[in-house]
């Protein structure tokens, strides 16, 4: 990595040269424009400053003490205090040597080992089809598994799945009320199952509302199935089965990694009530006249963090509190991360607050990874009729389109039906990468499918491309240049290469994929 050695280069002779001043910090970067250099460091404005000299006058004194190193052919300075190093084509061959010693590593390293990462991802709800909203979470959050594990991390991934609350006290209520069998559902594709599910739910929010005492009712169903009920419980557990095996087939479609829990939020059932407990004995929370423990944060802004409700029921707060403990004790994560959007902020400032003040070890290694609304460009997440997008249309769309492309481009492709699932899920997972994750995005599909710009397909035809280059020269194509001068693009395409790693790093500092996403556009662009 050369900005790492080029830092510790500077590093170590700002000691040598400055003895005693300590080391400020400062930037080192590829420049926009080549003919800046590879690199450049405002590492001379920074010292001015700690030591009252003109930042030129350090510039100068710098370039003569680092000119020497072996990894610097030139170094020019420029005005009020840059310097800019040109890497030697000696260290560029010789790193392009090593990634060639061990192509199937390259990118890979083991910053991370020894450090666990919960990554808490794709977090989908019983009974309930997942939708277009789940889409980002699922992608950000295995492209992040993904990187972790690249790194050496050991990156477990979990999906908190939502089984449990008031609303199966609902559906409770309406399955037993129709007498539907637990075998009902045998047999139903996807897309019946779930259609089945959400009628059930929908005419039980409607029985809800039109009996007398209905919400009580529902309430004491889903208290029932706290109490640990047999029928209740059968029929809760035949939900979750018949949901999650449904809810696999989805994770498949998206070609995640497999998950290594999916810890629902009922597996946190017997781990609420010493919180409670706690929070009640610290002093921390108080109990209000109907019954309900809250923590009152509104003197810092988060309002009141609600952990029993007054009809005694727990709270998806109290649920995330007993997570955090859980996943430290089992797991003694290094960093525990939410995917999740941007909606919920305010849950997880109040959760993780609430841990805090409870003393929870991993309360400051726990972070809202958040992200902004994926729409489509007619402007809603919801169908006209209201219903929101489910995921499977999307990916059937991005397929369907993908496939009319390549008809275009290449009617005679063989395997057409692979091609197109994997263009038009590239397309759709590029798309959502490549943007900022915190910013609201409009998927449209004749970006997200272009050959041509920033998008997936582009990239996926550059990385074919090179494929086919290696198979025509049988692999003897890739020798290093030791000692041929290269013209300005090789040499361009060479540095690109080269700082993969800082690419990778750069994204795990804030967790941020669209900064690989782009990385990968920029070498893709240069190496075509
Ligand atoms: N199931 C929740 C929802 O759909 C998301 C869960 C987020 N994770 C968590 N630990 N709270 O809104």
């Amino acid at each position: 990595m050369f900005r790492a050695q080029l830092r510790a280069a500077i590093s170590e002779k700002i000691k040598e040269k400055f003895g005693g001043v300590a080391i400020p910090e400062f930037t080192m970067s590829a420049p926009e424009n080549p003919e800046h250099g590879d690199y450049a460091t405002n590492v001379a404005l920074a010292l001015a400053k700690a030591l009252g000299k003109n930042p030129m006058e350090i510039v100068q004194e710098m370039k003569s003490v680092i000119g020497a190193h072996e990894l610097i052919e030139k170094i020019e300075t420029a005005k009020p205090g840059f310097i800019n190093f040109f890497l030697s084509t000696h260290a560029l061959s010789r790193a392009l040597e090593d990634i060639l010693a061990h192509p199937d590593t390259w990118g890979e390293s083991d910053i991370g080992r020894g450090k666990t990462v919960i990554v808490e991802y794709f977090q989908l709800n019983i009974a309930k089809r997942p939708h277009i909203g789940h889409i980002r979470s699922a992608i950000i959050g295995d492209a992040l598994k993904r990187i972790l594990l690249s790194q050496g991390y050991r990156a477990v991934s979990d999906t908190h799945v939502g089984d449990w609350g008031t609303q199966f006290g609902i559906l409770l209520w309406e399955i037993k009320e129709r007498s539907v069998a637990t075998t009902a559902f045998e047999n139903l594709s996807f897309d019946q199952t779930f259609t089945e599910l959400e009628n059930l739910y929908q005419a039980g929010v409607h029985r809800v509302e039109n009996t007398p005492g209905g919400r009580d009712r529902a309430k004491a169903e889903f208290a029932k199935l706290e109490q640990g009920d047999g029928e209740n419980r059968e029929i809760w557990r035949w939900l979750v089965d018949v949901s999650m095996k449904k809810l696999e087939e989805s994770s498949a479609r998206l070609n995640l990694l497999p998950f290594d829990e999916h810890r629902g939020e009922s597996f946190y059932e017997d781990k609420m009530a010493p919180i409670v407990e706690m929070v009640l004995q610290k002093g921390i929370a108080k109990k209000t006249d109907d019954g309900a423990v809250v923590v009152d944060l509104t003197s810092e802004g988060l309002d009141e963090a609600i952990m029993i409700k007054s009809d005694g029921a727990s709270t998806y707060l109290l649920r995330d509190l007993a997570t955090i403990r859980y996943r430290r004790e089992q797991w003694n994560f290094w960093k525990n991360l939410y995917v999740v959007d941007v909606r919920q902020s305010h849950h997880f400032r109040q959760v993780f607050r609430v841990a805090e003040l409870l003393g929870f070890d991993g309360a400051g290694e726990s972070e809202h990874i958040e992200y902004g609304f994926m729409s489509l460009p007619t402007g809603a997440i919801s169908t006209r009729a209201g219903n929101t997008i489910s995921l499977e249309s999307v990916l059937n769309e991005a397929e369907e389109r993908a496939r009319k492309v390549i008809v275009e481009k290449n009617p005679d492709l063989e395997n057409m039906d692979e091609i197109a699932r994997i263009v038009g899920l590239g397309a759709l997972k590029y798309f959502d990468l490549s943007h900022h994750r915190r910013s609201d995005i409009v998927f449209r599909w004749d970006e997200a499918l272009s050959f041509e710009g920033n998008a997936g397909p582009y990239v996926q035809y550059t990385y074919a491309r090179l494929k086919s280059i290696l198979r025509k020269t049988g692999g003897e194509g890739a020798k290093a240049a030791k000692s041929a001068e290269l013209d300005s693009l090789e040499r361009q395409l060479l540095t690109s290469m080269l700082s993969l790693n800082e690419a990778i790093e750069d994204t795990l500092e804030d967790f941020m994929p669209n900064i690989l996403a782009n990385y990968l556009y920029t070498l893709a662009k240069l190496a075509n």
